[in-house]
């Protein structure tokens, strides 16, 4: 079990968030910044690091949308504000939903440079660098080359993300996954539960897999549902159920609480989960539910 309560030491964001939401569901938001705070190993030596870069597909035609578009070129950032930040996590929460479950969760740590370009009619696109790590489990941090367009429009799209990592990503969890996946299919009762972590800000060995699935779950939903003028984080499960399916997929329904960091509010999601330790995460279904006003 991991010790809760202890100081934040990392940077603004935690009082901040801590500030904003509901008392209750502080000790919640403590115990999930707790999970990355964890300080990494020290870094391979160079011998040791083999870089092999991933690439993703190329960025998605965009391309050529009115030749009279004016484009003025890209302006620096400053990489610590949190125009940067928000636009790094939310590649951290499409590269978590790519590649992480419950047993891996990838985090971003320093961004180390970023601009942001206005295409006239499109939207807002970022350039970004940063660290990002495997803090579950513990790796040392890649360099993450990354651009994201946000688009301004009437109708909502999802941000467009494009990233390359630089070196080894990604451990293997096959062994714990596979304990995991027994685990929840043998139950003999469906599994549910409330308030992952609890008002303690306190998660049991069991139930870390099944909030970790959570978040990963949740990347999809922050990503697809990011704009320029959020900046999510998911703070706590407010309930999970499992459902019963014939097939090989462990089926959740979740109820994740967001808070909008931007906007103050504590947005509870439903999200419908699946997950098979050799086809990954996929969220079937999503919605908002009604908003909770924070409280002061
Ligand atoms: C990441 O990039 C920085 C320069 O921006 C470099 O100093 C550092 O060694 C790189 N880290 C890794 C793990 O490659
Ligand atoms: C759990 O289920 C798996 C198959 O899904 C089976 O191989 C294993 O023996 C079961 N374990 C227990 C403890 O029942
Ligand atoms: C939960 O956390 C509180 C405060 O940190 C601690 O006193 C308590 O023993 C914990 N409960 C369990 C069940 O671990
Ligand atoms: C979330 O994003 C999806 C995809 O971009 C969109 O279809 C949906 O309407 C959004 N939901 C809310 C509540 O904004």
């Amino acid at each position: 079990m991991r010790p809760a309560g202890q100081m934040w030491s990392g940077p603004a964001l935690l009082p901040l968030l801590l500030l904003a939401i509901p008392a209750p569901l502080q000790a919640a938001a403590a115990a999930a910044a707790t999970l990355a705070r964890t300080p990494p190993p020290p870094p391979p030596s160079a011998a040791q690091a083999r870089p092999s870069p991933a690439s993703l597909p190329a960025w998605p035609g965009r391309r050529g949308v009115g030749e009279r578009q004016e484009q003025r070129g890209p302006m620096e950032i400053p990489p610590s504000h949190y125009p940067a930040r928000r636009a790094s996590g939310v590649v951290g929460s499409y590269i978590n939903y790519q590649h992480g479950g419950p047993n891996t969760i990838f985090e971003v740590r320093q961004v180390a440079r970023a601009s942001r370009e206005d295409i006239a009619g499109v939207g807002h696109k970022y350039r970004l660098k940063f660290s990002i790590a495997e803090i579950l489990p513990q790796d040392s941090p890649v360099n993450c080359t990354a651009e994201i367009l946000y688009h301004h429009g009437d109708q909502h799209v999802a941000p467009e993300v494009h990233y390359t990592v630089e070196g080894e990503f990604g451990k293997n969890t096959e062994q714990v996954d596979n304990e995991f996946y027994n685990r929840i299919k043998n139950l003999s009762e469906l599994l549910e539960a409330q308030n992952i972590p609890d008002s303690h800000g306190n998660i049991t060995a069991e139930m870390e897999p099944v909030r970790n699935l959570a978040q990963v779950a949740c990347g999809y939903v922050i990503w697809q549902n990011s704009t320029e003028d959020t900046w999510y984080n998911m703070v706590q499960v407010e309930s999970v159920k499992q459902v019963k399916r014939n097939d090989d997929y462990l089926e959740f329904s979740y109820v994740v609480v967001i808070h909008d960091i931007v906007s103050q509010e504590v947005i509870p999601w439903h999200m419908q989960v699946l997950w098979h330790p050799q086809h990954g995460v996929k969220v079937i279904r999503n919605s908002r539910q009604p908003k909770r006003a924070a409280q002061d």
